[in-house]
């Protein structure tokens, strides 16, 4: 049996997998994310730690001495300062923050053939703005750590006592040199960064570390036990949907995101984000929807409602909401805009409006939000898209996405594509054979209704984006 743990932004998510693959058992937990200051977004390490202590023996129950490793994966970009033991020193700096804005001008200001190396756009919310900011605001933590971790890189350092980064959510910090593969030197001592706080790194699929007797414990298992690496939430759900290169799959959870795989690395793209896989020397290109279920979470709570009646009241509204706009920018956004200070809310209300158009135009506006960043991928000649994820399980959601990206979606009978890639790994890692993995099943197929036309309200949704851009920035 193989474990997976995915540390998510909103939940932690572990599941036991048989040889073959077969799911055993699974259960998650849910956490904190805090905004002290606006713009911010935080996490507590130690609420990560006990809720993966419990989650976990839950789903190992008397089966703890027939698991022979554990994966892990998490969400991607945050940054965990630790001393050397993996004690935090702040709270977890998670992708959604913002506050590096500020510093961004610094990295702007790089050479532009050390730019290139990064193959990404300069955001905030990646671990290597999100240094800089600590540098410079909390100066004694930031020299006082021994560590600068993703998220998963910081739990795997609380398990085996082994400080280690890999590829796949080390290309995601913008601290990184795609084309060389490996920590980048030269960008972070351009940037004045201490590299030093860069753990080494190993192979997604390597042996690295084995539990010790503490961690062992808090979760059930037995000391010892291999961990393997692990990789990023989205390049662990790569893995545990197989996908395959030139189709483009959709996952939407806490944000969206837009997918296509290759075997070599993909170019740089206006607004993309190019990452590495867990797999050796592929790569991906990503548009990242930073607010998605956030976003939906959001809206209903502001309605009151809980998720059945937030669906039963958008679906009251007529499509198109009476021409009600929902912008979903609340953490800001990145793909396609690339802009921290945007803002969301709705927009137009009238008279004519009532809570419905509330609630429907809030999942319109996650979906055009969507289609703008499809917009942006590379062409592929599969006009169907994969789609997965946990916010994406409700039917008349799904038919909703279809419609207004306007392409057949295959729903994927996934359920957790990434904590399967995590035990995929640690399978992989243990038989020292590459992930063994079928095309997943399909759990339904749905068309786009061809009986409204989207593109009239997808144009006035990227006009009030356009209109309001000086605004957002004249707000700071
Ligand atoms: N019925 C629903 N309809 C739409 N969105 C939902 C529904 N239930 C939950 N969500 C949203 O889906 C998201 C959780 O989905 P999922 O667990 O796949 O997220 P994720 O992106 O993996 O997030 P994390 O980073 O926490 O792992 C949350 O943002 C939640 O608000
Ligand atoms: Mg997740």
């Amino acid at each position: 049996m193989h474990l997976g743990l995915d540390l998510g932004t909103g939940s932690a998510k572990v599941a036991l997998y048989g040889e073959g693959g077969e799911r055993v058992r699974e259960a998650s937990a849910s956490y904190a994310v805090r905004a002290p200051h606006p713009g911010w977004a935080e996490s507590d390490p130690g609420e990560w730690w006990a809720a993966l202590g419990r989650v976990t023996r839950e789903v190992v129950g008397e089966d703890g001495g027939r698991v022979r490793a554990l994966g892990l994966s998490g969400q991607m970009h945050g940054v965990v300062l630790s001393d050397a033991e993996g004690r935090p020193l702040r709270p977890a700096v998670l992708w959604a923050d913002a506050r590096a804005a500020s510093v961004l001008d610094i990295y702007r200001a790089l050479p532009q053939d050390l730019r290139l190396t990064l193959r990404n756009p300069i955001t905030a919310g990646m671990a290597g703005p999100t240094l800089l900011w600590l540098r410079e605001h909390e100066v004694e933590v930031y020299a006082g750590a021994r560590w600068a971790l993703q998220p998963k890189d910081w739990l795997r350092l609380r398990l085996t006592g082994e400080a280690r980064a890999e590829p796949s959510d080390a290309s995601g910090t913008l601290l990184y040199d795609l084309g060389r593969d490996g920590w980048n030197a030269p960008v972070a001592d351009a940037l004045g960064l201490r590299s030093d706080l860069l753990a080494p790194l190993t192979g997604s699929r390597s042996v690295a570390g084995t539990l010790t007797p503490a961690a062992a414990a808090h979760l059930g298992l037995p000391a010892g036990l291999p961990v393997a690496a692990g990789a990023a939430d989205t390049a662990a759900a790569l893995l545990g949907t197989a996908l395959p290169e030139n189709q483009i799959q959709l996952t939407v959870g806490t944000g969206a995101q837009l997918v296509v795989r290759s075997m070599a690395l993909p170019q740089a793209r206006e607004g993309l984000h190019v990452f590495r896989t867990a797999q050796d020397q592929g790569g991906y290109t990503l548009g990242a929807v930073q607010n998605a279920g956030l976003a939906l979470e959001w809206a209903r709570r502001t309605l009151r409602c809980d998720w059945e009646e937030f669906y039963t009241l958008a679906r009251g509204a007529e499509p198109g909401s009476r021409g009600l706009l929902f912008l979903p920018y609340l953490t800001g956004d990145r793909t396609p805009h690339l802009d921290p200070h945007a803002r969301g809310g709705w927009l137009g209300a009238g008279l004519e409006h009532d809570p419905s158009h509330l609630a429907r135009a809030a999942f319109e506006g996650v979906a055009l939000s969507i289609r703008e960043a499809l917009l942006l991928l590379p062409g592929t000649d599969r006009p169907t898209i994969r789609l997965a994820g946990g916010g994406s399980v409700h039917p008349w959601w799904r038919q909703l996405l279809a419609d207004i990206l306007g392409r057949p979606l295959d729903v994927l009978e996934v359920p957790g594509a990434s904590v399967y890639g995590a035990a995929l790994l640690a399978q992989s890692a243990v038989t020292g054979r590459p992930p063994e993995v079928g095309p997943p099943h399909t759990e339904a197929i749905i068309e786009p209704h061809a009986d409204v036309d989207w593109s009239d309200v997808a144009g006035r949704f990227s006009a009030a984006y356009g209109a309001l851009r000086g605004w957002f920035d004249r707000k700071q």
